[in-house]
């Protein structure tokens, strides 16, 4: 992804290694501060991972293949490796996926870099696929980030905006600010931002206002898990949005890797959705927003049924919600 520093733009990654190190830029400093965090081991995987250093299912997945390898090298009893890594956060199917798949390799460094370097190309697919679906003169709404910093790079909502803007589209982001953690806000803007994409930054509620005024060509959002039956879990607020959107009869697109892909699963509401501390909530800034004798709920995830999707859009292709049940 490129990113504006002093000395020009740079390009970076979300999360890479350097050695025995597993490097990332932490993203719960940004966009004011680019900041790194190292994590030295299996243990400090596991805390960047549900601390939200990095996040995102894709980068998820990528720092946990990094983290495996790291511990592999580091001669660590792997099954302790493995569960620790993966009882990290519950949603994201990347996480098990990534941690699954280094097992037994022999190579566990080229393994992991192997990992990262398939999830670039996969995003990257998915922006050349997704932004054919996007006219010139359109505007894209999108909710939570799914981006390169969700990703790796490229991202997969934000990847066919990428390669349409790239390809000289004349296009238009909608970033729904995404409370409580504001990865629309703070992250996908800055994205955004970065790649000069002109967008606005809007408060979850403004979705349904700027659907039902007909200025929102489509909607397209990233996902932590498909399910067997096409159901998708994503960021809280998923739902809502893809109900507006049907509303207003404008079609919502889902953007994945088949990294993403739960076949375990049968339906959405089989997929655990997290409960994140309340404080994310109760608080802004550290300022207290709601009186101390309130009970307060912080699910991070919700689901979206099949019915609501247009089209998944992945690294193979564009597809519908039929067509997905017979990849499973
Ligand atoms: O809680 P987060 O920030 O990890 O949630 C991220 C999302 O909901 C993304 O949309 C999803 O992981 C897809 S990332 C390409």
């Amino acid at each position: 992804m490129k990113v504006k520093t002093e000395d020009g733009v740079e390009s970076m990654q979300a999360v890479w290694m350097e050695g025995e190190k597993v490097k990332m830029i932490d993203q719960r400093f940004l966009p004011h501060e680019l900041r790194y965090f190292t994590a030295k081991d299996y243990v400090e995987i596991k805390k960047a991972i549900r601390e939200m250093m990095v996040r995102g299912a894709p980068a998820i997945g990528v720092t946990a293949a990094y983290g495996m390898a790291q511990a592999m090298v580091q001669d660590v009893e792997i099954e302790r490796a493995a569960e620790t890594i993966k009882s990290a956060r519950p949603t994201a199917h990347d996480l098990f996926y990534a941690v699954d798949h280094m097992m037994g390799k022999d190579e566990p460094v080229k393994a992991a870099e192997e990992y990262a370097e398939s999830v670039i190309q996969k995003c990257r697919s998915i922006g050349e696929n997704g932004a054919e679906l996007i006219e010139n003169g359109n505007s894209v709404l999108t909710h939570c980030n799914a981006g390169a910093l969700a990703t790796v790079d490229y991202g997969t909502a934000l990847a066919p905006m990428r390669v349409a803007f790239r390809h000289g589209k004349d296009i238009f982001v909608y970033a729904d600010e995404t409370r409580p953690r504001l990865q629309g806000a703070r992250l996908t803007a800055w994205e955004l931002f970065n790649e000069d994409i002109p967008h606005s930054v809007i408060v979850d509620n403004a979705a349904g206002h700027y659907m039902q005024r007909g200025e929102v060509d489509m909607v397209i959002v990233g996902t932590d898990r498909i399910v067997a039956n096409g159901d998708i879990a994503n960021k809280i607020g998923t739902y809502e949005k893809a109900l507006v959107a049907r509303e207003n009869d404008i079609p919502f697109y889902v953007a994945a890797p088949v990294t993403t892909f739960d076949e375990s699963t049968e339906r959405g509401v089989e997929i655990p959705i997290e409960e994140r501390d309340d404080e994310e909530v109760r608080s802004i800034n550290e300022e207290v927003i709601c009186p101390d004798g309130s009970d307060v709920r912080n699910p991070a995830f919700d689901v979206t049924p099949a019915e609501f999707i247009s089209g998944y859009i992945t690294e193979k292709g564009v597809f519908t919600t039929s067509e997905v049940k017979d990849m499973f």
